[in-house]
């Protein structure tokens, strides 16, 4: 079997499932989330959805991804496939596993690729001087409309987009140690010092106004405790943010060394992302919009789109302040870096599927790869609707489903025994078994939960919504998971026919 390759040192292992998880779901997504659900509301269930689902399904990916590694797989694909002597049924099912993080990638590296146009307009001064009002509406004005020029999509945003396109291909060519390890290892350590810093910023605008939005995000709040919309948005985020349900983590972890402590790096990628989302995440956005626009208006500009925060109420803050393109140009670099080192981890599944299970070489997996993407991120620039769809399908229900049919074949059908024995080979602390069984009963309770409550709530309004962009972009989902099906089935054939059994 050809060799593969494994991460170089423990420190690049962290910092490269760290760059896995912490993206624009930290930043982005998780502020206007907050916003738009309550604030302290938002966070209660938060932390139940992080410690019942979050962190059993993050080691659980771990450790699978770990056996499956060592057998060769990193691809869902293969994955499922090397726990049940590669039966179609599992192959096939894990090609979900492919899909989900390759249809998210389609939409999440063209939001990339603005981050990175964004910080060259902000070096070369080009971001929209404030307009002097106390009134939210006005102060976003120009704003609003740089974004939507720019999202328009206009020739610099193709530009932009190609760029990212191609700073992704080069460092996937260079491979799992010397293009992702390496991309983390300058990345996260300037992540990290440039988010604690924009915190700062943001805390102490106007005397400390900031520290408002901090407390609203952290005053618990059980008025909606029972709101099902709001418990399903929280674990929707957990799962977007700890890049889980989707079979990203485990393609990481199948580059480990076969005795590595999986326990160990599941629990620091999870507490990693969890610093960055609820210190550093939670420090940044919202307190700034806080200190501009007062209280009243920052779940009014959330509602507006996941990205409103982000992209627009952010420079009208900063733009504001001393150094206004420095800070901005911060801004936007800290996102592209966040987004950088996820959407390497979401187009990694497909290359090891081409890699591991076609048998193709690295270069030609990554190639065809890229091409797959480059068809979907240009969808995603000229469809209009295209991205909310694809983040709809893939980036919340999906996960969800996907969530489940982890728990179900990694644990009820692999074996509670069989499980518990990997869970605790090489690792710092035996986890007792009763935990295994514990988790294996509640959380699917709780993902059949949610399942049942967006069926409800969610479904007849998304089903009802369907113009002709959303119709392209669920035959797009659909031809990426036959597709996807396809190649498990074939792969597995090639694969018997060949020397390598
Ligand atoms: N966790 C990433 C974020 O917070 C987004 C993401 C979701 C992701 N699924 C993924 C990244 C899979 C890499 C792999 O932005
Ligand atoms: N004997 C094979 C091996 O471990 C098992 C295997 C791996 C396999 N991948 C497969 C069998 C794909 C069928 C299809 O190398």
């Amino acid at each position: 079997m050809k060799k593969r390759e494994i991460w170089a040192s423990r420190v690049g292992l962290i910092f490269a499932a760290a760059g896995n998880a912490v993206g624009l779901g930290n930043l982005l997504r998780f502020p206007s989330k907050v916003a738009l659900y309550g604030g302290g509301a938002f966070m209660v269930p938060y932390f139940v959805a992080l410690f019942l689902l979050g962190i059993p399904l993050m080691i659980l990916e771990w450790v699978i991804g770990r056996y499956a590694g060592a057998r060769g797989h990193g691809s869902m694909t293969g994955i499922m496939g090397s726990l049940f002597h590669h039966a179609n049924w599992a192959r096939v099912l894990g090609s979900l596993g492919v899909a989900i993080p390759f249809l998210i990638v389609c939409y999440y590296i063209y939001i990339e690729s603005w981050t990175l146009g964004f910080a060259f307009f902000s070096l070369l001064g080009q971001i929209p001087e404030p307009v002097a009002s106390s009134d939210p509406k006005t102060a976003m004005t120009p704003y609003v409309e740089f974004f939507k020029s720019y999202t328009a999509p206009s020739p610099v945003a193709i530009f932009f987009l190609l760029v990212t396109l191609l700073i992704n291909w080069y460092i996937l060519q260079r491979g799992v140690v010397k293009g992702i390890e390496f991309t983390a290892k300058l990345g996260i350590p300037a992540l990290l010092l440039m988010g604690i810093f924009l915190a700062v910023v943001s805390l102490s605008i106007r005397g400390g106004k900031g520290f408002e939005g901090l407390l609203y995000i952290y005053t618990p709040d059980f008025s909606r405790i029972w709101d099902p919309h709001v418990w399903l948005e929280a674990s929707g985020q957990i799962f977007f943010t700890l890049s889980l349900g989707m079979g990203a983590i485990a393609t990481y972890a199948s580059y480990v060394k076969a005795r590595e402590d999986v326990l160990k790096a599941g629990l620091w990628t999870a507490g990693i992302n969890e610093f960055v989302e609820v210190v550093i995440g939670a420090s940044i956005a919202i307190p700034a919009a806080f200190a501009m626009f007062g209280a009243l208006a920052v779940p009014e500009l959330a509602k507006e789109g996941t990205f409103r925060l982000g992209f627009m109420s952010m420079p009208a803050v900063l733009m504001a302040l001393p150094f206004d393109w420095l800070l901005s140009a911060l801004w936007f670099l800290l996102l592209f870096i966040a987004a950088l080192t996820s959407s390497l981890a979401l187009i990694q599944p497909l290359i090891s599927l081409f890699e591991d299970e076609m048998r193709w070489k690295h270069s030609k997996a990554v190639n065809v790869s890229m091409l797959m993407v480059s068809v979907g991120a240009f969808l995603s620039a000229f469809l209009p609707g295209f991205i909310d769809e694809l983040d709809f399908w893939a980036g919340t229900f999906m996960l969800v489903f996907f969530a489940l049919v982890e728990i179900i074949v990694f644990v009820w059908i692999f074996g509670v025994h069989k499980f518990h024995h990997e869970l605790t080979r090489d690792v710092f602390m035996k986890v007792p078994k009763g935990f295994v069984y514990f988790f294996a009963i509640t959380s699917p309770i709780f993902l059949v939960a949610l399942l049942y409550q967006w069926g409800v709530l969610q479904l007849p309004k998304v089903v009802a919504s369907a113009d002709s962009t959303v119709v392209i972009a669920r035959l797009f989902i659909l031809s990426t998971l036959v597709f996807l099906a396809f190649v498990a089935v074939d792969s597995r054939r090639r694969y018997l026919s060949g020397p390598h059994l």
